[in-house]
């Protein structure tokens, strides 16, 4: 793969900084849980899977690899997962990896050096799963883009939102590499600039034809009929199929209906949340105002301007129209789908 934006090194975590692309490729290395955390929460490491599997490593490095430590590491264990959990809210990947570990946990010895171990095969099996999920997203969906389709896609769901390869990215690599001749519209996505800075990157090191366009140009796109498809990635998806997903994708998706152009979600089970009925129940994070009001560092909005950052919004599942998972496309009634697929 030619994009490593996690790499477990056995007693470190090498995060590729994704706030420096796409004009630096630097790596950060984080050697405890504080540090992970902190990457989260900063966007070194961003994207719904991506979080999910830093975290699960986060919990790894919170649990000395030697014995003699000052506290018991399921104290340590605890008090980090508190931390990391606390990081972002809205992607419910970061809290199924936190149950994911805090399972493995309960099943292992007081020891911390083989606690430790048994925590690193927890996280790198969380690691290899994502990819392996991608995968299967990507060889579902591939069939749904139609040879020649231009694509439409926002924010960033390639292999810098997960472990490696993507979901929405995914399923456009797939069917690209399958031979189909397919053009990726790359929504900028503001105010963090996913799409420009991020997607375009992935998709132009791929040698995939993209076009960048700000974000209020999808509608003339669709409107002048340019667009085939829509995919996008999702950071929570709630019992009944409506999805949350970075901010603007609800407008993407509306407009998707308007004009009769099928708007596609990619997303691993552990995306779905079905203890959350609807998206009302989604927490949705505000971010700093700092990310409106400024541009590359430059002020842009007049100093003390009341902001409004919400970074991620709630596509109902009326506008859906499938559901690509690494188990395969579920079709409406999505609230059915989803519950037979956890039945
Ligand atoms: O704020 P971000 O950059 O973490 O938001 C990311 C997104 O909204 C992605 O579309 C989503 O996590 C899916 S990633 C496969």
């Amino acid at each position: 793969m030619s994009i490593r934006t996690i790499e477990w090194t056995g007693d470190s975590l090498l995060l590729l900084d994704q706030r420096a692309l796409p004009g630096k490729e630097s790596v950060l290395r984080c050697s405890n849980a504080s540090g992970v955390a902190g990457a989260i929460r900063t966007m070194v490491v961003r994207g719904a899977p991506a979080i999910g599997v830093a975290a699960a490593f986060g919990l790894v490095l919170a649990v000395p690899c030697t014995r003699g430590g000052k506290r018991p590491w399921r104290e340590a264990f605890a008090a980090a997962a508190e931390e990391l959990g606390g990081t972002r809210p809205t992607a419910v990947n970061l809290f199924w990896a936190i149950e994911r570990m805090r399972g493995a946990a309960s099943t292992l010895p007081d020891d911390p050096e083989e606690a430790r171990r048994g925590l690193e095969n927890e996280a790198v099996a969380i690691y290899e799963e994502d990819i392996a999920a991608n995968r299967a997203m990507g060889a579902h969906g591939a069939r749904l883009l139609p040879d020649g389709a231009s694509v439409l896609t926002h924010c960033n769901a390639g292999a810098l939102a997960t472990a490696g390869y993507g979901t929405a990215l995914g399923v456009i690599r797939a069917a690209y590499a399958a031979g189909k001749r397919i053009h990726v519209y790359v929504d900028e996505t503001r105010p963090f600039l996913q799409g420009a800075r991020l997607t375009a990157w992935e998709l132009m090191k791929d040698r995939i034809p993209c076009t960048l366009v700000t974000d209020n140009m999808a509608a003339k796109l669709l409107g002048d009929g340019k667009i085939q498809a829509a995919i996008v990635g999702a950071d929570r998806i709630a019992g009944n199929g409506d999805v949350a997903n970075k901010i603007g994708t609800y407008g993407v998706a509306v407009l998707c209906r308007v004009h009769k152009v099928p708007f596609y979600v990619a997303a691993p089970c552990s995306t779905i949340d079905p203890g959350v009925r609807t998206g009302k129940g989604i927490p949705i994070e505000e971010r700093d105002a700092d990310e409106v009001t400024h541009l590359a560092g430059k002020r842009i909005a007049p100093d003390g301007v009341r902001v409004y950052n919400p970074a991620f919004d709630v596509t109902p599942a009326r506008y859906v129209t499938a559901i690509v998972t690494e188990k395969g496309v579920l079709l409406p009634p999505l609230s059915r789908a989803i519950r037979d697929l956890f039945r």
